[in-house]
């Protein structure tokens, strides 16, 4: 059995140690916004926090995750209005949507890491999430646009 939290919750998970923490997420926890993409670290789509940190749940084993807080799309805000949040439904950003929680989480924890991110360093951050629908332009926009409202300024895109 392995015990973490998710979104502030305590859970249990009786599964093997070896398990991706993805497949813990859909299929254990029943929470499916965070998707699969390519299975090997590769793609972003399965973007969580662990920790706070941006991390590849398709790439971390559950026993990893023994007493870690583990955060996902669901649990960002309560209602879904994150500053990220709004910024991607304001300037509606994704397209087919598959890959888009992953970019929002990796997102959140750039704009953590750097308040306000220069195009170098959301090129640079965001370079492992990968959008067949190609949205990479309204993604920087966005990732801009929160970065300002977050730090309470005005937002330029
Ligand atoms: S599914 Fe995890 S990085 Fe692609
Ligand atoms: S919006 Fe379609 S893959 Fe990114």
């Amino acid at each position: 059995m392995t015990c973490f939290r998710i979104n502030g919750r305590e859970v249990s998970v009786d599964a093997d140690d070896d398990t991706p923490l993805l497949w813990v997420i859909r299929d254990d926890i029943g929470l499916t916004g965070t998707k699969f993409g390519c299975g090997i670290g590769m793609c972003g789509a399965c973007t969580v926090h662990v920790g706070g940190r941006a991390t590849r749940s398709c790439s971390t084993r559950l026993a990893d995750v023994e007493g870690a807080e583990v955060t996902t799309i669901e649990g960002l805000d309560p209602a879904g209005q994150h500053p990220v949040q709004k910024a991607w439904v304001g300037l509606q950003v994704p397209q087919c949507g598959y890959c888009q929680s992953g970019q929002i989480m990796q997102a959140v924890a750039l704009i953590n890491d750097f308040p306000a991110p220069s195009d170098a360093d959301i090129d640079n951050v965001m370079a492992g999430n990968l959008c067949r629908c190609m949205t990479y332009v309204r993604i920087r926009a966005a990732i801009k646009a929160a970065a300002a409202d977050m730090k309470g300024g005005a937002t330029h895109v």
